[in-house]
């Protein structure tokens, strides 16, 4: 669970990024250079990249989706009406569950059946909490067709068995009339769902055993070797990975069972200090900004070392390198319980948002998935409630603009702008992403990383003729600026475009903002 964070001084874009001289002086305008290389289509940028995390954790799942059928809260069959509404609106492409370190301690069969005789277990990982299991196979299953998303099973290695595994795989996913099928037609399901990945283990080096990569990768072996399901349903299997970087992991598990895995997992969080002193998640000053913005980077460095160890044992790219968990993650908010991971989101989680987003995407070759820890609630969430009350977070928002880059494909892009400093802090001024998307379109996102200073961005598209460009900015009056609920539109997305200033287009990108525009051929 304690992935690491290193401190970057000096942190680099891997878009072609190219330094120039700091302008100084709030007054002096600022400007940046982007070309895109629209003649030069790269890798499909899989909408998975998309992807989120619920865990059993604190108000996510409880509260979060799930009030039951009967709270006096808008639900359909016990799933919130709004929180609903708002993912559909989303595309969520996938949902990972039951956990994180909750997948390791969860026994499926605990969540089968009639609720009122389901077990209350302990929530042993976050706050020793009762468990209900109101919300178990059935119910997650349900909840990601409503959203119209795929399913993303974590199965328990650490205190689970083979048998146990392979046992919830048949019951998901079985035709015919072994018991297992039978035992969930039984239970109201009369086909079997479709279950496109299924994960072994959780963070194996820590809360999912503890282990050496050395046994956890015979353990792979074994309990993948009994994950089978009928032809055309059956799951990417999923190998728990590395925790940031420790890229011995890595070198472990593909040197010892590359054959056995579709997929290979990382997880990195994203934190402006220490795991002992995190930093506030509001109310926090410039070099705060500064250091969450650089780790947020570092996912750069990371995604290129483990691709390059995936490369040595793989080099036809046939295992997808899945980041599933990623976010930022802050200390406890005062007044809430410090096992639950509440934590407000301002328009700093929306840049490290959208700085991830460009970054997986330079990395689409190998980075098949990566899933937002978490929906709801919990950590860099895009929804957050209180009661019947809701409020759509400035994540929420960067995810929604991002829409396009769904399964597009990647245009390569060339920067050229000024470095936003701060301190010993030394980051790229401006970042930017393009890709043409599968309706056609091309669009550009730009990230303008200085929270003082707007800049003015003059974007040249090879291989095209752009006569202008409309999209959206999110941009906020403050580096902390928030959504409430009770006033909950404070930072939300606003029409933004650029126009052609001779061979380029120009964009008066404001401070400390996220855009994503279609460009006009
Ligand atoms: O997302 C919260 C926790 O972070 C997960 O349970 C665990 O996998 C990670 O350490």
């Amino acid at each position: 669970m304690r992935t690491i964070v290193r401190r970057r001084l000096i942190a680099a874009c891997a878009a072609v990024s190219i330094g120039v001289a700091a302008h100084t002086g709030a007054a002096q305008a600022r400007s940046a250079t982007v070309t895109v290389s629209a003649d030069q289509p790269g890798a499909r940028i899989s909408r998975y990249i998309y992807g989120q995390f619920a865990e059993h954790l604190g108000r996510g799942v409880y509260e979060g989706i799930w009030v039951g059928e009967d709270s006096p809260i808008p639900n359909t069959r016990g799933f919130r009406n709004d929180v609903i509404e708002a993912l559909r609106r989303l595309k969520v492409p996938v949902v990972r569950w039951p956990g994180g370190c909750f997948a390791d301690e969860y026994h499926w069969k605990d969540g089968i059946g009639r609720r009122e005789q389901r077990p209350v277990r302990i929530n042993t990982h976050w706050g020793w909490v009762e468990e209900t299991n109101a919300f178990g196979t059935h119910e997650f299953l349900d909840f990601v067709e409503l959203i119209g998303a795929d399913a993303y099973v974590a199965g328990n290695v650490g205190s689970g068995s083979p048998r146990e595994m392979a046992e919830w795989v048949e019951y998901i996913t079985g035709e015919g009339n072994s018991a297992l099928a039978q035992l969930r037609r039984r239970n109201g399901r009369e086909k079997p769902w479709r279950l496109p990945f299924f994960g072994v283990g959780n963070e194996t080096w820590g809360c999912g055993g503890n282990m050496r990569p050395e046994y956890f990768a015979d353990l792979y072996r074994q309990f993948a070797t009994f994950i089978k399901a009928p032809e055309g349903n059956r799951p990417v299997k999923v190998a728990s990975g590395a925790n940031g970087d420790d890229y011995r992991w890595t070198e472990v598990m593909l040197s010892q069972a590359a054959r056995y895995m579709d997929a290979y997992s990382v997880h990195y969080y994203t934190l402006p200090g220490r795991w002992e002193a995190k930093g506030p998640a509001t109310g926090f000053a410039e070099d705060q900004w500064a250091s969450t913005l650089s780790h947020a980077l570092f996912m750069d460095e990371l995604v290129a070392k483990h691709s390059a160890i995936m490369d040595k044992y793989d080099p036809e790219k046939r295992i997808g390198l899945y980041v599933d968990e990623w976010g930022t993650w802050y200390d406890p908010t005062p007044g809430h319980n410090p096992a639950f991971l509440y934590q407000q989101n301002t328009i700093r989680d929306a840049l490290v948002a959208a700085l991830t987003f460009n970054i997986l995407h330079r990395h689409a070759e190998r980075v098949r998935m990566a899933n937002i820890a978490q929906m709801v609630n919990v950590l860099q969430a895009m929804i957050l409630t209180d009661g019947e009350k809701m409020l759509l977070t400035p994540t929420y928002h960067v995810f929604e603009m991002y829409i396009p880059f769904q399964d597009a494909t990647f245009l390569p892009v060339q920067i050229e702008a000024p470095r936003y400093t701060y301190g010993d802090w030394n980051l790229p001024g401006v970042d930017a992403s393009a890709a043409r998307s599968p309706d056609g379109g091309l669009y550009l996102a730009l990230v303008n990383l200085d929270p003082n200073r707007p800049v003015t961005v003059s974007a040249r598209i090879n291989g095209v003729s752009a006569r202008g460009a409309e999209g959206r900015v999110l941009t906020a009056s403050a580096i902390d600026s928030h959504n409430t609920f009770d006033a909950p539109d404070t930072v939300r997305p606003r029409p933004f475009r650029g126009v052609r200033r001779g061979d380029a287009l120009q964009f008066e990108l404001p401070a400390r903002s996220v855009a994503v525009v279609a460009v006009r051929e």
